[in-house]
């Protein structure tokens, strides 16, 4: 151990408190979420997620987490504080038998919150078997309601299939569905409205994200838009029930109530308003590298640690140590190469 002390932690879940050792780091803060990227694997191209082809290196498949070394890992974590569990990837429907994996993650003690984020391009053939698995919580990527820019800015999908994925999650009754858009100037900045009439139209939530320099070959400064710039379009007011004044505090994320009462709309802002300070997040990547923040290229090989015969103590060591090197605020890198990880393979 490292000697940093531990605390018990106030926990909700099925696990007695006094099992449960806080994943704290040098700034006091509690590490409860965990999102794992089950493979770097994507069915589209999407331009602000995916790197130039000389710069991606598929991770081999030996390289890449069981779903029982995954489990044990979220087993672990669970008795460490992490109650809420994400998956991402690539695109995790492009993992064979993600169902069973969600099977077995709901049945760890302490997770009570499970959440899966997809590009719904197979969500309609997968909505059954992932609503039978008991999962409950889906984000679906969509950037435009146009056939042929959706099909520019992701490489080749087609937008209906994707329509279709997202009218399965409502009819299977996923809940809460949560759609993002990333929103870019030049490429979809203008659909905004449509956008938000769409969330209304489907009953799912929209949510609309400033593009974050994750991926080099991007001009990002060129096409990141604010989330003020966002709130300051007069079709986006319109629908608006309560625009915030531009000054209103650093809020990273900010929920509008629409203007018809019908819900309400996500703006989110990673760059102009850092989420840093109440930063709860650890991922684990699908090669099995636990990282402690985003931005950063630190990571610990759990994966060693497993596939080593190691101890669930020597697994809660690996999350501790990653818990230390997460910066007190994460830096990103605006310049067009030089990340070790893009957002393909660290799943967002
Ligand atoms: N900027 C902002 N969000 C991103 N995502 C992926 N790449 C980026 C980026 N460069 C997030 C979005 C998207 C999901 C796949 O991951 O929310 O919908």
């Amino acid at each position: 151990m490292n000697g940093e002390a531990t605390k018990p932690i106030q926990f909700y879940g099925k696990v007695p408190q006094s099992n449960i050792e806080a994943l704290e780091d040098r700034f006091g803060r509690h590490m409860s979420y965990l999102r794992i990227s089950v493979t770097d694997r994507c069915n589209l191209k999407c331009t602000y997620c995916r790197p130039s082809k000389d710069t991606f290196c598929p991770i081999a498949h030996e390289a890449v987490l069981s779903f029982e070394e995954i489990a044990r890992v979220v087993h672990v974590a669970s008795s460490l504080g992490v109650d809420k569990v994400r998956l991402t990837g690539g695109e995790p429907l492009v993992r064979h038998g993600i169902s069973e994996l969600i099977r077995m993650l709901r049945d760890i003690p302490g997770i009570r919150d499970l959440a899966l984020s997809t590009n719904a391009v197979l969500l309609k053939r997968h909505a059954p078997s992932l609503a039978e698995a008991g999962l409950k919580r889906l984000n679906i990527s969509l950037d435009s309601l146009k056939p042929e820019r959706f099909r520019k800015l992701s490489g080749g999908g087609d937008l209906n299939t994707v329509l279709q994925g997202i009218q399965a999650a409502v009819k299977y009754d996923f809940s809460p569905i949560k759609v993002n858009v990333v929103v870019m100037r030049g490429v979809n900045d203008d659909e905004i409205a449509e956008l938000i009439d769409f969330g209304t139209e489907q009953d799912v939530q929209m949510r609309f994200i400033e593009f974050m320099p994750m991926c080099d070959g991007n001009s990002w400064s060129e096409s990141h838009v604010p989330v003020s710039e966002m709130l300051s379009m007069p079709e986006v007011r319109a629908r608006l029930a309560d625009v915030p004044a531009e000054n209103d505090g650093h809020a990273a994320a900010r929920y509008i109530p629409l203007a018809d009462g019908k819900g309400d709309v996500g703006f989110i802002s990673p760059m102009s308003n850092r989420f840093c300070d109440g930063c709860n997040r650890l991922r684990l990547t699908a090669d099995g590298k636990i990282r402690a923040c985003l931005p950063a290229d630190d990571e610990m090989d759990v994966r060693m640690v497993l596939r080593d015969g190691g101890s669930d103590k020597d697994i809660a060591e690996c999350f501790r140590r990653a818990v230390l090197t997460k910066p007190e605020v994460g830096v990103y890198n605006f310049e067009e190469h030089g990340r070790a990880r893009s957002m393909i393979q660290i799943g967002g």
